[in-house]
């Protein structure tokens, strides 16, 4: 990757660019059942500080990192100081934890654009629906399989340039269908007991897990703390506004979650009774709530399918920025040829994916710290490694590097960097203590050291 470096036609161009990568299932899946869980508006609060503060601070030293040494990740962290290039290498290990159980939910998500196609709306608002589709062996096997290899096809052959004019096109008929279906889900009867939930902190239900959850999610929807944004502010021109770009990701990332939230948390007060257990569905949530909403409308499976198919496309445009990471990883480790990298993270991708899809049938019996596969994964790309990477990112910039580094490459061509003296508050101090207790916690849990 390092030979040729292109760079985006400008500002804007990255700014998509960096948010086609951002906006995907993190946004439309993850939020909304983590909110639900979480106790709704004190997640939200939570995740909103946490966006303005930790967010912000590790994104902008990311690009900055990046756009500095003109490298990719491991690259970057050498390049700035020889003993650092470890914290590429640990970041790195992210996107390969990700990618596999990634393709697991887009498999589900052309499925349920399958049902809508096919006008089984109505089987597929029975509450077992989801659960029976996926403690089958083969079927999500199957459509795992398409997901992955669509995915594939398109790093392999990279036609990535169409997908990013088409997602430009797509992603505002995506915010529009979201916006449109959560006036209707608001309205609907019952409805706005969710509304509360969503919209109004509710202070008794705050805890560390909450916290972790919600910095979990804050990393993995703004593709933060794998190096991903390394390598894209690699891309960025010189005098492009870095600060600027950082804060409209950031807001266009929180704005699209808050919305799937705001559609989808409510729905589950009006179609399925806000009991703590349809509240707790977790992963499934997306998958059981909605096609009771679609079911409910007129012209509902039309609707339905539109929503599926640009669900589909959010979660391929990110997918396929997660296989290309691997694939460039392996291309530059390794010293392999693109299309043998691609085949090479495919099958790596397939096997694992693999367990994951079969992790809800034929192997539910395997459990890992209490977790069955997928969210083991998550748990360990989320709520440990990531944080680690973070925790490494900050010392080693704030107390080696210096952020004098940060602070010339946002400020180049005379730009102001308004924040400076809070940036580097919470550079060296706020962020690694706080990292630093999140990660205890979060190990603590897992071990059974604590119980929340
Ligand atoms: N941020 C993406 C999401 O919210 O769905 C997930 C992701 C995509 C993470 C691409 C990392 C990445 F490179």
């Amino acid at each position: 990757m390092e030979q040729k470096r292109d760079s985006f036609s400008g500002k804007l161009g990255f700014v998509f660019a960096a948010a086609g990568s951002a906006v995907g299932l993190g946004n439309l899946w993850r939020f909304p059942y983590l909110a639900a869980k979480y106790g709704g508006g004190i997640f939200i609060l939570v995740y909103l500080i946490l966006a303005i503060t930790l967010g912000f601070t590790l994104m902008i030293t990311e690009i900055a990192i990046g756009r500095k040494t003109g490298l990719s990740t491991v690259g970057a962290f050498k390049k700035l100081d020889k003993r650092f290039g470890f914290i590429g290498y640990l970041g790195c290990i992210v996107p390969f934890i990700i990618t596999p159980y990634y393709c697991v939910i887009g498999g589900w998500v052309i499925k349920y654009l399958a049902v809508f196609v096919t006008g089984q709306v109505k089987a597929a608002t029975s509450d077992n629906y989801f659960s029976d589709f996926i403690a089958r062996p083969a079927e999500p096997l199957i459509w795992f399989i398409i997901f992955a290899a669509l995915t594939a096809i398109v790093v392999m052959i990279g036609v990535q340039k169409g997908i990013e004019k088409a997602s430009t096109i797509l992603m505002p008929i995506l915010v529009v269908l979201i916006l449109g279906v959560s006036v209707y889900c608001i309205t609907s009867p019952g409805a706005m007991e969710g509304v509360k939930y969503y919209l109004l902190p509710d202070f008794s239900a705050f805890s560390a897990t909450t916290v972790l959850a919600a910095m979990g999610q804050l990393f993995y929807s703004m593709s933060l703390a794998m190096g991903i944004m390394i390598t894209y502010g690699s891309y960025m021109k010189k005098e492009d506004d870095l600060r600027g770009s950082v804060r409209q990701i950031e807001i266009f990332d929180t704005a699209i979650a808050f919305l799937a939230g705001l559609m989808i948390v409510p729905s589950v007060f009006a179609f399925s009774g806000g009991s703590e257990e349809a509240l707790n569905k977790g992963p499934s949530l997306m998958f059981v709530t909605l096609p009771k909403v679609f079911e409910s409308m007129t012209f509902g499976g039309f609707i339905g399918a539109t929503f599926f198919i640009l669900v589909l496309f959010a979660a391929l445009t990110s997918s396929i920025s997660l296989l290309e990471t691997n694939v460039s990883i392996i291309c530059d480790k390794f010293g392999m040829d693109r299309k043998k990298s691609t085949l090479i993270a495919t099958i790596y991708v397939l096997v694992v994916g693999g367990l994951v899809s079969l992790g809800f049938g034929p192997l539910s019996f395997i459990k890992i710290l209490g977790l069955g596969l997928l969210d083991f994964f998550d748990f360990i790309s989320n709520s440990v490694l990531m944080p680690i990477v973070a925790l490494l990112t900050c010392i080693s910039i704030g107390f080696f590097v210096k952020p004098q580094v940060i602070y010339d490459e946002v400020e180049y061509g005379g730009r102001k960097f308004k924040e400076k003296k809070f940036y580097t508050i919470m550079l060296k101090w706020v962020s690694p203590i706080c990292l630093i207790l999140i990660l205890l916690f979060a190990v603590s849990e897992a071990m059974g050291w604590i119980k929340v």
